[in-house]
């Protein structure tokens, strides 16, 4: 499988719920779900208490912080609580019962989208005046509420949540959270930030606009360039590496591809989530891409390869995610007002010897109306 598992991939905090009734005997399939996390030594330190009766709804309404008033078309919610002694202590802080919880409800959560519902874990609400309402003894812990209902209208949240509502998923890099085999996490972290905050400056100079000029999108030959990176491939999986404000992610989509957009800059990935709805954006760079192993038939890398301080990473980052082909567009190779200046520009033949390099052998070059193409068939 090269695929993550659907749910987890389609799971959000999505807040625009229905207030239409959930039938019992799927609240029971999501319950029992949780109850079917594992536990450290299947103490399964986690306690549920189901609310979906009008009355003790209310309860929770009054116990929720203002940001969480979406939580109040929820037709259930589960209160999910534990006591530290339910759970496994072990030396070094280690106390399981949280932990625990946390994978009960992650199931919670993975089932029920796996049902069409939106679940959605909380921690803005009062627990005094849960465990008030309810009379759950102080000695417990109520580590969060899960909402759950089915998909709604946005009409009812606020600006800023309806924009969330399709907002790419938001996540560190891989690199800053995940190494392999020798602990790296903690000196890379302030470098990382450097070199990402200089990079963005250097590419985007933060400028939205610009990068969705009339003048600019002409100058790309987007719809040329979309229509060659996928020729003779019927609506591929593609990424759009360095997607920016989703240009090309628009192109590619309008012509059904299923596509993923990529960038280390966070501003833009919003916006390109706003404008391009159908696309997954997530965060992330050329040289690292956040993917495995062939995740991808077509991987585009348009304007990134001048960009990046490492272009062979890149482009060997993107045969490793590709299993089809590999697609890079590029400035020409001239001195000329609009875009980098030459200096920063790749001529065809250092783009060649760059893919060979990265192991892509096979490599077409098409000459544009402005810009240059290359398609690199991954054998
Ligand atoms: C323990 C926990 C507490 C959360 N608390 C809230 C909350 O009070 N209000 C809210 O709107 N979202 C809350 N969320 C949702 C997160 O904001 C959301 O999962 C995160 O922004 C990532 O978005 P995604 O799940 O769509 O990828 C919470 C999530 C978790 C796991």
């Amino acid at each position: 499988m090269k695929e993550l598992i659907h749910e987890i991939n389609i799971r959000r905090a999505k807040r625009a719920l229905s207030d239409k009734k959930i039938p019992d005997k799927i609240i029971h399939r999501l319950m029992t779900a949780a109850t079917y996390a594992p536990s450290c030594f299947n103490n399964q330190s986690w306690r549920f208490l189901v609310v979906t009766d009008d009355k003790a709804l209310k309860k929770i309404h009054d116990a929720l912080s203002s940001g969480n008033y979406w939580v109040k078309k929820a037709p259930a919610v589960v209160v999910v609580a534990t006591k530290s002694e339910f759970g496994c202590r072990l030396s070094d802080r280690r106390d399981y019962a949280l932990f625990d919880c946390g994978l009960a409800t992650e199931n919670l959560m993975l089932q029920g989208f796996k049902e069409g519902l939106y679940v959605h874990a909380i921690a803005g609400f009062d627990p005094f005046k849960i465990k008030a309402a309810f009379h759950i003894p102080d000695e417990y812990i109520v580590i969060t509420l899960v909402a759950m209902g089915y998909p709604g209208d946005d009409a009812s949240l606020s600006e800023k949540h309806r924009d969330l509502e399709h907002s790419p998923r938001n996540r560190k890099s891989e690199s800053e959270v995940i190494c392999y085999n020798t602990w790296e996490l903690d000196a890379s972290e302030k470098t990382r930030q450097d070199k990402t905050e200089k990079e963005h400056e250097r590419r985007f100079h933060g400028d939205a606009d610009r990068l969705r000029s009339a003048e600019r999108i002409a100058s790309l030959e987007v719809d040329r360039v979309a229509t060659l990176s996928i020729e003779g491939l019927a609506t591929p999986h593609i990424l759009d590496v360095g997607t920016g404000t989703g240009v090309f992610a628009e192109a590619f989509a309008a012509r059904g591809c299923v596509v993923t957009g990529i960038d280390t800059n966070s501003d833009l990935l919003q916006e390109a989530g706003r404008i391009v709805p159908r696309a997954e954006f997530r965060q992330g760079a050329a040289e690292a891409i956040p993917y495995g192993d062939g995740a991808f038939e077509v991987v585009f890398l348009g304007h990134v390869l001048h960009e990046t301080d490492d272009p062979i990473g890149a482009l060997s980052e993107a045969r490793r995610v590709a299993t089809a082909r590999v697609v890079v567009l590029e400035w020409p190779y001239i001195q000329e007002e609009q875009g980098p200046p030459l200096e920063h520009r790749l001529s065809p033949e250092k783009v060649v010897k760059l893919t060979r390099l990265a192991g892509l052998e096979k490599v077409e070059v098409l000459k544009l109306t402005h810009m240059d193409f290359y398609r690199m068939v991954i054998a």
